[in-house]
């Protein structure tokens, strides 16, 4: 029998030449003799708009993605009109459009092919759906890698490899498994010294194939939406992401707090418990600033609702965990319990504001509380009314952070396991099925949640947290890499996911400390740890169901080497602050792989393991059971192992010594890495000092500290503190200059000064040119001095 499908199946349909071209502003539309339109957007001299139709007009721009705010604006665009194609040229590159096919090449200015199409676009008619399945093709130059697209569980090196992104609840994933919970169509290239990046902003189902199918051949598809796409020159990684960051959007400052350490677990219940496991912190000592409550604090599930057997007086409860520095983070899930008697299911249906299937009927599924509605976060006036739910919770209980999960939507039960996809969105007024709107579900959520906790906790900071994200999620949130395992490999890959998520522009993510399922032994709990406290979110959280994952669940040593830890986390804060500043300023992601670092040396192109946090801390974490050390690959530049002071140079691999009680951590010499002291959370005590290890390096390098008040907006009206420094050093002495910016006034007076490294013994000290006096004989390269100084000097002999 021959199907419909067969019978009107043409293959793929490609674009006919062009006949005619017309300006518009910073755009340029070529047409077709087939309809097959290509507008060609300059935004920037490096960022290049490709957006294709095959109807003969386009449809409405409309993209969750894009932040309005980003840098654009270009007002000399000329087109070139040569025999075989046409030519747009910026300061930075060429692009080519053939004449006869629409096919894009586009060069630096060296005419050095950057990226060139293959077959280019074109497209299959869906005639199930209606629409396209658009499709292009690029050759891979030689030696290309391919890195980005969010929270993949594979190498770091996307090269050969097959990629989807369709926002999937996958419990327990395993390595190389796919799709996961977020989609983030970006990746960025990387041949000949050179990076670009592309970013696909469509949000239907899309798959990216890097020289899988076909050795030389990049391709990426979606299975319907427009070929819209952007194209970000480098030619710099760093460039790329952050030109990709500034595009798709950059979050607030955090609160202090949240970049602290976060316990959680599903779940702590009844009050008695939560108090137990917070008192225990206290007790031994190991700094934790939030507490997380899972599903069970609500009743039966019910979104913004207590349990009040386990949560008899959730506000007193909440205040009595502030006093103790604790900021309680809850859970809320999209799922909302059909039951008459629940005022949220009552206020969505009188308002009309749930999910709807094609036929008319709500969109009905089973989540934890049973079956369950699901408001539609694609319509504003929904958003608004979600925000508008977390009244209670945040102003008057006093909660701090909410938690979004379930979102990608999950659903229970279906072979799917989310939403059918006739069901109906509003997509902000651009009505449309989930199969659009599926991937930015989540990020709508994310979205209403935190307009909801920021108004409310205004004039704090809010903080949210989302499983699932579609690109430009990280505007409103942070994130975690949903439900990994207690295992080795889930080390490895947690490792890399974060590293990912990082160039992927959404730089505030951890994984599950110690592993969700399962239930780690007190050795890989030990190494989890000891990675986790060098990513931007931190946090331990299990599923129960196999054992307690609190530090305390396993042996004294192992109790003992978190404490080390998360005190190194709590004294670099002010450098993990720095960080995040630089990541909300200019894009800059959090951590850094090998390949940002130093892209022109091709051994870091393949490496997974080690990472920059920061600019100028290396870390590598131990992956495997009973290691004594391991093998690394120390980049280019000059080291210090920050656990001996000793010097090594880069760019060779290593073997590395490390104790149970340590992972290989590197810092960059010529950096001065800030340090506050050991606080069980953040802002328990007040210091007069701010540590600063100053470590020797001969030449130069900079370092930079931020600070504002912690928390609130002031930093907005200029109260902020941004120290650069820079660093000289020279065989008989080293300079140190300092500069500062802002209004802010740090409550610390003096900086202690530890100085590593120095080749010289030291016989004078000068603080802006005026010797100061000290015991020579007693001298142990430790001082204190005033903030206030523009340059210091430490001479030797
Ligand atoms: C999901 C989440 C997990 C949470 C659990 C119960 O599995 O990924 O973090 O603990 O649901 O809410």
């Amino acid at each position: 029998m021959i199907t419909n499908t067969e019978l009107e199946y043409k293959g793929d349909l490609y674009p006919s030449k062009i006949v005619s071209f017309e300006y518009e502003v910073d755009s340029v539309n070529f047409y077709t003799d087939n309809k097959v339109i290509l507008r060609v957007t300059i935004l920037r001299d490096s960022l290049l708009r490709f957006r294709f139709t095959t109807k003969g007009y386009f449809s409405k721009d409309f993209s969750y993605a894009i932040d309005k705010s980003h840098s654009h604006g270009y007002n000399h665009l000329a087109v070139k009109e040569e025999t075989e194609y046409y030519e747009i040229l910026t300061s930075k590159i060429k692009c080519h459009i053939k004449k006869s096919d629409l096919r894009i090449t586009i060069y630096d200015l060296n005419d050095t092919i950057i990226l060139q199409d293959e077959l280019g676009f074109h497209w299959e008619e869906n005639y199930e759906f209606g629409g396209n399945i658009v499709k292009t093709t690029k050759h891979a130059q030689e030696g290309e890698c391919y890195y980005g697209l969010g929270d993949k569980a594979t190498q770091m090196n996307l090269k050969g490899k097959r990629l989807e992104n369709f926002a999937t609840d996958q419990y327990a994933y395993q390595k190389d498994q796919e799709p996961l919970y977020k989609s983030v169509p970006f990746y960025i290239g990387l041949h000949n010294k050179q990076a670009y990046g592309i970013f696909f902003d469509n949000t239907f189902r899309s798959f990216f194939d890097f020289c899988q199918e076909r050795r030389n051949i990049t391709s990426f598809w979606a299975e319907g939406g427009e070929m819209n796409y952007y194209f970000i020159y480098g030619p710099e990684v760093k460039e790329v992401i952050t030109t990709y960051t500034d595009l798709t959007g950059k979050p607030e400052l955090p609160p202090l707090w949240a970049l602290g350490y976060h316990q959680c677990k599903w779940s702590y219940y009844p009050e008695s418990k939560v108090k137990e496991i917070t008192s225990k912190f206290r007790e031994l000592k190991i700094p934790c600033d939030a507490i997380y409550l899972d599903i069970d604090y609500m009743d039966g599930f019910r979104c913004f609702t207590w349990n009040k057997d386990y949560f008899p007086d959730p506000k007193r409860m909440v205040a009595e965990l502030t006093e103790e520095g604790f900021k309680t983070v809850v859970i809320i899930d999209p799922g909302i319990k059909i039951d008459p008697n629940y005022w949220v299911y009552n206020e969505a249906l009188e308002k009309d504001y749930f999910c709807k299937r094609a036929d008319g009927p709500y969109m009905k599924g089973k989540v934890w509380p049973g079956e369950c509605n699901f408001p539609d976060y694609t319509n504003p006036e929904v958003r608004q009314w979600w925000a508008g739910l977390f009244k209670e919770l945040i102003s008057e209980i006093g909660v701090k952070g909410v938690w979004n999960d379930m979102n990608e939507p999950a659903v229970m039960e279906v072979p799917n396991k989310t939403f059918p996809m006739d069901v109906r969105h509003s997509y902000d007024g651009n009505f449309c099925s989930h199969r659009k709107a599926h991937n930015i579900y989540g990020m709508q959520m994310a979205r209403a949640t935190y307009h909801g906790v920021k108004k409310f906790s205004y004039p704090k900071r809010p903080f949210v947290i989302t499983r699932s994200a579609y690109s430009g999620t990280q505007r409103y949130t942070s994130s975690w890499t949903g439900d990994n395992v207690a295992t080795w490999e889930h080390l490895w890959i947690a490792n890399i996911q974060v590293q990912r998520m990082c160039i992927s522009g959404m730089s505030f993510t951890g994984s599950d400390i110690g592993g969700f399922a399962e239930q780690p032994t007190g050795e890989l709990y030990t190494r989890w740890i000891q990675l986790g406290v060098f990513h931007p979110f931190c946090r331990t959280h299990s599923s129960g169901d196999h054992g307690n994952q609190e530090p305390w669940a396993f042996d004294e040593e192992v109790i003992d080497i978190t404490r080390k830890f998360i005190n190194l986390r709590y004294q670099l804060l002010p450098y993990l602050y720095t960080m995040f500043w630089q990541y909300i300023e200019d894009g800059v992601p959090m951590l850094k792989p090998l390949v940002y670092f130093d892209q022109d040396d091709i051994q870091t192109h393949y490496r997974n393991d080690e990472f920059i946090f920061g600019n100028q801390i290396l870390v590598c974490p131990i992956l495997e059971p009973n290691a004594v050390g391991r093998r690394m690959y120390v980049p280019r530049g000059n080291w210090y192992n920050y656990w001996t002071n000793e010097y090594i140079a880069g760019g060779k691999e290593v073997w590395v010594d490390t104790k149970y009680d340590e992972i290989p951590v590197f810092v960059k010499a010529g950096a001065i890495i800030p340090k506050y002291p050991i606080q069980q959370y953040v802002g328990e005590i007040e210091f007069d000092e701010l540590t600063l290890d100053i470590y020797y390096f001969e030449g130069k390098e900079k370092s930079q500290v931020y600070e504002d008040a912690h928390d609130g907006y002031d930093h907005r009206k200029g109260r902020f503190s941004y120290l650069s420094f820079q660093t000289t050093g020279r065989p008989k002495d080293l300079i140190i200059q300092l500069h500062k910016e802002g209004k802010f006034e740090t409550p610390y007076t003096k900086y202690r000064i530890n100085l590593i490294g120095l080749p010289f013994k030291v016989t004078g000290i000068e603080i802006d040119n005026a010797p100061t006096v000290f015991d020579v004989s007693t001298f142990e390269n430790v001082l204190i001095i005033p903030k206030e100084f523009n340059s210091l000097r430490i001479i030797g002999e």
